[in-house]
């Protein structure tokens, strides 16, 4: 899914380089193989762009290219769930500390989100996922916080529920697609337990070690999240991205009021 002019799969791989991350992988399914062929070197367009002196072209495009030996791609070959993808990477991550970024959550933000989780890790160490506010009617899209303290963006989390009724929800707090991990997280997903949805869920296995090691914090990130899972979502963003773009802000104003005023004026 594009949105402006790339993939919403560059604008994760562009966070989490921005934090650092040097190393990744992808865990995908049948009909994906596009995204290998996306990070790869494109020789035949390359030579193209430089014959026709699109050099602006030619570097965004290199911007693409990752080193041979950063990037791996591992199938999940059944969808059982989120905690099952990255179970599925698990002799890749071995036994590391890893950051888990979803590709569909893309967050707007002064300083990439993941970049400022990372700055408040190395303070907390452990555990860390992105948290935010939502409507508790939303309750039951989303993995949710129970807080026993909060400290500034910062909050020590004492248990996690994925996908509760609202309720039962334990608070308004919820887990957004950014998560930095432990390798005891993977040998928590080793027992392929099944959670909400029937699906084997990340946040159960994390949960796990709320209650074992007690080292799991919520981060409350500054900038703002778009669902690219949703219509709604990914429309939203496809608009404010594109106001944010120089050359694309003034057309666009001027055709976001002229259709807004076109369907008042209907109305
Ligand atoms: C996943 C996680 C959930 C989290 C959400 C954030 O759910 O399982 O805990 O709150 O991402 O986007 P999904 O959206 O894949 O159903």
């Amino acid at each position: 899914m594009t949105l402006v002019d790339r993939p919403l799969i560059q604008y994760a791989i562009d966070e989490a380089r921005a934090a650092g991350i040097k190393e990744f992988i992808f865990v995908t399914s049948r009909g994906k193989g596009a995204l290998e062929d996306y990070f790869d070197v494109a020789p035949q367009l390359e030579s193209s762009l430089r014959r026709k002196g699109k050099t602006e072209a030619l570097q965004e495009l290199r911007k693409t290219n990752m080193e041979s030996g950063q990037i791996a791609y591992i199938r999940q070959h059944d969808p059982l769930g989120l905690g099952h993808a990255v179970w599925c990477a698990r002799r890749l991550i071995a036994n590391e500390p890893f950051a888990v970024v979803l590709p569909d959550d893309v967050i707007a933000a002064d300083t990439p989100c993941l970049q400022q989780m990372v700055e408040a890790y190395n303070e907390t160490g452990g555990n860390m996922v992105a948290a935010m506010e939502v409507p508790v009617e939303q309750a039951s899209a989303y993995g949710l916080l129970d807080i026993a303290e909060a400290n500034d963006r910062v909050l020590k989390v004492r248990g996690m529920v994925e996908k509760p009724e609202p309720k039962d929800a334990p608070s308004n707090i919820a887990v957004i697609g950014r998560y930095i991990l432990t390798p005891k997280i993977l040998r928590n997903l080793n027992k392929k337990m099944v959670g909400a949805g029937g699906e084997i869920q990340l946040t159960d296995a994390i949960a796990q070690e709320v209650v074992e090691s007690d080292n799991v914090h919520g981060f409350r990130f500054e900038g703002r999240r778009y669902d690219c899972g949703s219509k709604a979502g990914f429309l939203k963003a496809t608009v404010a991205f594109g106001l944010q773009r120089e050359e694309l802000r003034d057309e666009f104003t001027a055709f976001l009021h002229e259709i807004t005023g076109t369907r008042q004026a209907a109305e």
